[in-house]
């Protein structure tokens, strides 16, 4: 869709901004998710941190999802060293000179390359932030950017998301494990139950210092459209996650860990018994913020409905069968609504 909005903020060069310009100044008014409404309750409960060493890691994944829809992980495995690459190779990418960073402009319908969240189009103002994502092969998207010296960058992505895969699928099956769920209850899992046509889109996100925070929205509240998402945030806060009937709470960063948020499609997989998680990201200004999700979904052919094991007379499905695509267009139409559009009347 081609938004005028969209096109200006293609433009703009946040660190040349001395003030908030009024299309990115976000007014009480405008929307129930004034980005001021911070922190609202007091630091009574936290985020679970979960050591996936830990022998009740199974039990603690569970007890997460199911009361959360939000967990952190350390212990997983994967090495500090290529968490620092993949900043070092966003935070290069970033800061690109702007006309540079165009040409790898992500286009009006399109998922991957440069530009704003594609959340944008739902709200009445801007977020200060810019994105870049890779669907694919990130050979296509970093030949445009640099167009002589994309190896590098190309080689980190594709490590990174070969260790994504791995642990989303690990994470996968703790998360279903806990409902009592195994390999054969998923024909799309697989024979080695390693969810091998999984897709994930690899979204890197950079938060520029703010002259204005309390006026201006990182990334404005949403739900993930995912199975799970694996976030990778630096160690500058600013994400926060919604506590039914309490208000926004912040995520603090964990030192070498993950934010694993509960998506859309487990939550309909889950049969509701996994909530997906409302978050937002809040910016300051003193630091740049950047952070990498990897969202990781179900083969494209696949249907996603309520597990049979999780339906039963006493507990009907409560969601109709959709693929991931399917449910994107839901979500490109309905929005924040787009989980109630697929429910079945019960
Ligand atoms: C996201 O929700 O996609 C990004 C969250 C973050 O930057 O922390
Ligand atoms: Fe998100």
């Amino acid at each position: 869709r081609a938004h005028p909005v969209y096109l200006h903020h293609q433009h703009t060069d946040f660190n040349s901004l001395q003030e908030l310009p009024e299309s990115y100044t976000w007014k009480q008014q405008d929307h129930e998710q004034y980005p001021s409404s911070k922190d609202s309750f007091s630091l009574q409960e936290t985020v679970p941190v979960i050591d996936l060493m830990d022998p009740n890691a199974p039990k603690l994944v569970g007890h997460a999802c199911k009361t959360w829809g939000v967990f952190q992980v350390i212990n997983h495995g994967i090495p500090t060293s290529l968490l620092h690459e993949i900043e070092w190779a966003g935070k290069t990418l970033f800061s690109l000179p702007p006309q540079q960073k165009h040409r790898a402009a992500r286009s009006p319908d399109g998922v991957s390359g440069y530009g704003v969240a594609r959340i944008s189009s739902f709200f009445p103002k801007l977020m200060w932030s810019e994105g870049f994502t890779v669907v694919g092969s990130p050979l296509d998207h970093f030949r445009k950017l640099w167009p002589q010296d994309y190896s590098e960058y190309c080689d980190i992505v594709v490590e990174y998301e070969k260790e994504m895969k791995m642990l989303a699928g690990r994470l996968l099956w703790l998360m279903l494990d806990a409902l009592g769920i195994s390999k054969d209850d998923i024909k799309w899992a697989g024979p080695k139950g390693d969810f091998k046509g999984a897709t994930a889109p690899l979204q890197m996100n950079s938060y520029p210092i703010c002259p204005d925070p309390d006026r201006a929205m990182g990334l404005a509240a949403h739900t993930d459209s995912t199975l799970l998402t694996i976030l990778y945030q630096n160690s500058i806060s600013g994400l926060q996650v919604h506590r039914e009937g309490k208000g926004w709470l912040t995520v603090p960063p964990v030192q070498g860990g993950f934010v694993i948020n509960v998506g859309d499609l487990l939550h309909i997989l889950s049969n509701g018994l996994y909530p997906t998680v409302l978050h937002r990201v809040i910016t300051n200004r003193t630091k740049p913020r950047f952070s990498v999700a990897y969202l990781y979904g179900p083969p494209s052919n696949v249907t996603i409905s309520p597990l049979s094991k999780l339906v039963s007379p006493t507990q009907p499905p409560l969601y109709r069968p959709v693929t991931w695509n399917e449910y994107l267009g839901t979500k490109a139409k309905h929005f924040n609504e787009a989980l109630s559009s697929v429910r079945l009347c019960v």
